[in-house]
């Protein structure tokens, strides 16, 4: 495996910031300066270390990406997909579940297929938090019918919550991932969605200091709570 992977693996940054480490001389591959971050190493038996820190292969990748509008959330396609946007090893990483291609916001990007599989099932029921601005203003029996539950064009919606900013913008939560499902149950109230942005999956929050486009990896913290059982 190259080098420059195996560190990005490990956290220790993208691509381009671990070519730096390696320019400013402060990795170690076996007690020996590395002298490119693109050299082949044995990410189990080499010892690798960062400041003379012994870094830590790991096998997945976390990856948080603020989406902006006009990618599709796909691995491959003939428009530019959010991949175009990763400048990392390929290294099986793919978006975890899908948003529209002009929704923004939080999207992870990992190559943790039973964590992806766990996060998209719909018996978890995990949350999705979404930042929606409509045509029309919200009224009491609309909000009463989010909350419901909403059935459209043959296809029922589970009671989102709602919580209100102002008469043509709030915020939704939900816990499937239906095709269109917020645009939809926009529909059947008769409204549009003009607008709309992912804030949260569980309890990964999107990071504002991302601008559309930017990715981080997620902390140790902010990994462990996706994994763990309780939402
Ligand atoms: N609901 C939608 O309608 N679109 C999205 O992208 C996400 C949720």
């Amino acid at each position: 495996m190259r080098l420059d992977r195996m560190l990005s693996n490990a956290h220790a940054g993208t691509r381009s910031q671990v070519k730096k480490l390696v320019k400013e001389k402060r990795v170690k591959v076996n007690g020996v300066l590395a002298k490119t971050s693109s050299m082949q190493i044995d990410e189990v038996n080499d010892e690798v270390t960062l400041d003379d820190i012994p870094v830590i292969y790991e096998e997945h990748m976390y990856l948080m990406l603020h989406k902006p509008a006009g990618y599709i959330s796909a691995t491959e396609g003939n428009v530019p997909t959010v991949m175009d946007l990763i400048y990392e090893d390929n290294n099986g990483l793919f978006p975890c579940g899908r948003l529209d291609k002009d929704t923004e916001g939080l999207l992870l990007i990992t190559n943790d297929g039973p964590l992806a599989h766990t996060l998209l099932s719909p018996k978890h029921h995990v949350e999705k938090e979404y930042y929606v601005e409509h045509a029309l203003d919200m009224s009491e029996d609309d909000i009463v019918r989010l909350q419901s539950g909403i059935s459209y064009n043959g296809e029922s919606y589970k009671p989102a919550k709602v919580n209100m900013i102002s008469p043509r913008s709030c915020t939704l939560t939900i816990t499937e991932g239906k095709y269109h499902e917020i645009k939809f149950m926009f529909q059947a109230l008769g409204d549009k969605v003009t607008y709309l942005k992912r804030l949260r999956m569980k309890n990964l929050v999107l990071d504002e200091s991302l601008k559309p486009g930017e990715y981080r990896y997620l902390t140790e913290e902010e990994i462990a709570d996706l994994k763990a059982d309780e939402q």
